[in-house]
């Protein structure tokens, strides 16, 4: 009898948890836990272990589980973290799971969602449109910049302007081409001025970030300067303490380096960056150029 109890309660937590994870929920948040005096100040994300390189891009991806669990861990509640916002779970993808047609289906019904968004009543008015993101659905490869620009704005795509040019020309250098990899923004509007995002707008912009990491399921997610790292890891720690090194957050290796924008006024940490690249390339098992 309690074993048919157990049984209940395990198949409905399934039941649940699958039906988040279908609305593109890629966690679950933990409560943050204090840092203890005694604790240095490291980066909250837990560092990666070593990964074997995935051979395909694509097969298990089918048989990912059905929810990632971010494994790094915060250690301060920084006071100005707001709550991530959820709404509505998207309908079931009508493709199985983890295929090119599912992967699209997901980022189109988040896209719509994000074209429609008035969560930010400030960024929603300025906005001349939104900037979802763009780039393969199987990418290893998603890069997380920090906010749409003026010419991201115009155009509706994400790095289009002068730090995107740079951009480009990083993605190049790796031998990499642009449609290889995905790239989105911690916020999906730009920002007045260019201003940084304000907490509470990566919170409310966190679900779609969210549900394009669940939909791409990336191997590698590289967080293009500070806005990026800390919001996606929730950590406190300054890019030049969190470049250098990976994490993990649920299936994905994440590495953390400064942002274009920031090269273009200080081009002597371009060596950095390419240092943190030839890191990625490495652990993604492709050839380093030297
Ligand atoms: N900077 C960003 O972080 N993102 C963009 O899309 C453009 C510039």
């Amino acid at each position: 009898m309690a074993e048919d109890f157990s049984f209940a309660i395990d198949r409905a937590l399934r039941q649940e948890l699958e039906g988040w994870r279908r609305a593109g929920l890629s966690h679950l948040p933990m409560p943050r836990r204090k840092r203890s005096a005694a604790s240095p100040p490291s980066a909250s994300a837990k560092p990666a272990t070593t990964r074997t390189p995935p051979s395909s891009n694509s097969v298990s991806r089918t048989t990912s589980p059905p929810v990632t669990r971010i494994t790094s861990q915060p250690t301060t509640a920084p006071t100005t973290h707001a709550l991530p916002v959820v709404a509505e779970p998207l309908p079931p993808s009508p493709h199985s799971l983890g295929s090119r047609e599912d992967r699209e289906w997901r980022l189109n019904q988040l896209r719509q969602r994000v074209a429609a968004c008035t969560r930010c009543q400030e960024l929603a008015c300025a906005r001349t449109q939104t900037v979802f993101g763009v780039g393969n659905p199987e990418a290893r490869f998603l890069f997380i910049g920090e906010a749409p620009g003026a010419d991201e704005d115009a155009q509706g795509e994400p790095f289009v302007g002068a730090a995107g040019q740079l951009l480009n020309k990083i993605i190049t250098a790796c031998g990499l081409k642009r449609d290889e990899v995905y790239i989105c923004n911690i916020l999906r509007c730009r920002p007045p001025g260019n201003r940084k995002p304000l907490p509470e707008e990566a919170a409310k912009c966190r679900e779609y970030l969210d549900g394009q990491i669940a939909a791409i399921d990336p191997d590698f997610i590289v967080c293009w300067g500070a806005t990026a790292a800390q919001n996606l890891m929730g950590t406190e720690e300054s890019i030049g303490r969190l470049r250098g090194r990976t994490f993990q957050h649920g299936r994905a290796t994440v590495l953390c380096t400064y942002h274009p924008s920031y090269l273009l006024r200080n081009p002597a940490a371009k060596k950095d960056v390419w240092e943190d690249m030839k890191l990625l390339l490495k652990q993604a098992g492709l050839l380093v150029p030297a």
